[in-house]
């Protein structure tokens, strides 16, 4: 009788740290998407001016948005992705697209040039993955006469940046296999790694999934970073499922 009540006192005690720990998680995703301007306090990253490019970064909800800049967007995303899209097993579905884009929670990173024409953007979001406050990176998409002149890895220092000021463990985001520049850009030059929750992570789906999703610590992820075998073994046993 001694024993039972003890264990169930233990079980009641782990459920209200757990509910606890979520809590806390929330309240930093929340406190996240309360800031006005995540790069306030960093005005070094507000402009970019190297390699030919004369850019101002801005960083806003997409509320505070005004409806060209959302329809460029949309526009550039469309022309860089859909057949990218369409050689995966998603699909590209125009407006499920637009629906995303413009969700309440979108964050957005916008380059301009002289003339505030935007070139390029960053669609993010504050989230919880796996019971982790991340920054998520749904998109990053420039205008091709702008690539391959470091923007679009500043525009991922900056995503970087505002995880750790706003403490998320860390920034997210998916990418398709066969977009073999991007999956370059991420994994060899933006050190990107495999996460966990990555079909290709757990030995499930790898060769039938043509996405992968993948991460980068921030200073407030927990311990060390883990090695793929222990990340896989977490990532829990193969399922059949995992292409979306
Ligand atoms: C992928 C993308 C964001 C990269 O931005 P970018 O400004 O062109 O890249 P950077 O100049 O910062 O490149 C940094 C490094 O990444 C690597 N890299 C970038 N683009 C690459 C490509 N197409 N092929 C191979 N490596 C590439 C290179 O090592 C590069 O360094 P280098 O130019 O000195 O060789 C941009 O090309 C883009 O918007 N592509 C179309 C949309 C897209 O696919 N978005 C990603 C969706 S997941």
């Amino acid at each position: 009788m001694g024993r039972k009540s003890s264990k169930a006192r233990e079980k009641k005690q782990k459920r209200l740290e757990e509910r606890a720990a979520m809590a806390a998680v929330c309240a930093k995703v929340e406190a996240a998407n309360k800031l006005q301007d995540p790069l306030e306090a960093f005005p070094a990253f507000k402009t970019y001016d190297r390699n030919g490019l004369n850019l101002s970064i801005e960083c806003k909800r997409v509320a505070g948005l005004d409806r060209a800049t959302v329809d460029w967007a949309f526009e550039l995303t469309k022309s860089n992705m859909q057949a990218l899209y369409e050689r995966s097993e998603w699909g590209w579905k125009e407006r499920e697209k637009r629906q995303e884009l413009t969700d309440e929670r979108a964050w957005f990173l916008v380059a301009r040039d002289a003339a505030a024409r935007p070139v390029a953007f960053s669609h993010f979001r504050f989230d919880v993955e796996a019971g982790d406050e991340v920054l998520y990176c749904y998109e990053v998409q420039l205008e091709s006469r702008v690539r391959r002149r470091g923007l679009g890895k500043f525009l991922l220092q900056i995503l970087q940046l505002v995880a750790n000021s706003t403490r998320m463990k860390k920034v997210m985001l998916t990418v398709f296999k066969h977009n073999a520049g991007a999956y370059h850009f991420f994994r060899q030059a933006l050190q990107f790694d495999v996460d966990a929750s990555s079909p290709g992570a757990n030995g499930c789906c790898a060769d039938g999934c043509s996405y992968e999703v993948l991460s980068r610590r921030t200073r407030f992820a927990d311990g060390p970073p883990p090695p793929p075998a222990a990340a896989a073994a977490a990532a829990g046993p193969p399922c059949g499922a995992c292409c979306r």
